[in-house]
């Protein structure tokens, strides 16, 4: 049999400028990369504090290897906790303000493991539309029904909260939003949870490491963490390393290594890289300059961007837009940006809503003002150019 009928999906994607592509980086150093052949400055990357080329977190993954090699050789149940693996959830425990938490080879599949296994039928999910795609197929690979709303809707959050359709209900939000880079009314969320009896889970991803005193995220930062339910976060950005947590009372992670499929199921982690996010934790935590400098990086550069016209939407983070709507001509933004020495990647449809295509600039704290300062030249070259 061929596959005759997937070329007529590529075309399509062809005809829509919806085609993605794989882009091969040769080399790596800080905030500079290579790619064929040429030096970029990357601004879109999630290594937000520079910690994925750290010689301290390299060190301790080396150091790692040595002692219970590069495989963890079988699931955590089986014969793969190792002691990085227990030292890790002890560290994310703490700086979480949690009784335990749970170690997951990936982001996706904590919030796949997290909403598939503690809900049951009967209950509802509700999610914030722009949720990432790991939440939202977590919530649809659940017996829970789902129900989303955009997040600034509350009285709809709280008609569904008030319903008597349901037996439990679970508000899932990010914090920091992927794509707008703006934030979750948390508080508004802990209110309205606290008055329903209903559960609330947060994903940290963009926050984890910077927001908050100890770079716990944003709900540290608001000083409503403890209000949280479940927080789940990723260890692939900034901690610079790969895997995702889940972080909440005892009897949940307890369960979750009970029941949950894609913790059970699936060979344990790497134990370097558990040794590496270890490290990394203690980095965040002692390391503060580092959010600082990336939340002054991401003003300086909304500022500039804004003088210059451009629209950053309602980014308040690292995660900075610059909404073009056109597909064609957000893809050829990011050709000219490339050309010039810069990689940004063009984000479209379905990764966000038709009309809404972007070039999606993520800061890291290694970004130099002189760096942010070239890119805003050059983006300027090119509204000039396209006017
Ligand atoms: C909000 C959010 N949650 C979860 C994930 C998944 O994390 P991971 O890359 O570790 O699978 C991502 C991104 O990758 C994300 O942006």
């Amino acid at each position: 049999m061929n596959f005759e009928y997937l070329n007529t999906r590529l075309n399509d994607f062809e005809q829509k400028d919806l085609f993605r592509r794989l882009v091969c980086i040769d080399s790596v150093s800080d905030t500079r990369i290579r790619v064929a052949g040429a030096e970029k400055i990357i601004f879109c990357s999630n290594n937000y504090l520079n910690l994925a080329e750290d010689k301290r977190i390299i060190k301790a993954a080396k150091t790692a290897m040595d002692k219970y090699g590069f495989g963890s050789g079988a699931s955590r149940l089986i014969s793969g906790t190792n002691q990085p693996h227990v030292e890790l959830e002890k560290k994310l425990a703490l700086l979480l303000q949690k009784e335990a938490a749970l170690v997951f080879p990936s982001g996706f599949m904590a919030n796949l493991a997290v909403l598939q296994t503690i809900t049951e039928k009967g209950d509802l999910i509700l999610l914030d539309k722009l949720d990432h795609a790991s939440i939202i197929d977590a919530a649809k690979a659940s017996q829970a029904q789902f129900r989303t709303y955009h997040r600034t809707q509350f009285d709809k959050i709280e008609k569904f909260l008030a319903s008597n359709d349901y037996n439990r209900k679970f508000i899932v939000t990010e914090s920091v939003f992927s794509m707008d880079g703006d934030f979750a009314d948390l508080k508004r969320l802990v209110e309205l949870k606290n008055k329903y009896g209903a559960y609330l889970i947060v994903d940290e991803a963009h926050a984890f490491g910077c927001f908050g005193e100890t770079g716990a995220g944003l709900a540290e930062e608001m000083g409503i963490l403890k209000e949280i339910d479940i927080v789940v976060a990723t260890l692939s950005k900034s901690a610079g390393c790969m895997g995702g947590f889940a972080a909440a009372d005892r009897g949940v992670i307890d369960y979750l290594i009970n029941k949950a499929r894609p913790f059970i199921y699936t060979t344990a982690p790497l134990p370097a890289n558990s040794a590496a996010a270890v490290c990394a934790i203690e980095i965040i935590r002692n390391e503060k300059a580092r959010r600082q400098k990336l939340k002054e990086n991401g003003e300086y550069l909304r500022g500039k961007l804004r003088s210059l016209g451009f629209n950053t939407g309602t980014s308040s983070s690292q995660i900075v837009p610059v909404i073009i709507g056109d597909n064609k001509k957000t893809m050829e933004l990011a050709k000219y940006l490339f050309d010039k020495g810069f990689f940004v990647v063009a984000i479209r449809p379905p990764t966000v809503a038709p009309g809404t295509s972007r070039l999606r600039i993520s800061l890291q704290s290694g970004h130099t003002k002189e760096q942010i300062d070239s890119l805003c030249e050059c983006l300027k070259g090119f509204s000039i150019r396209g006017a």
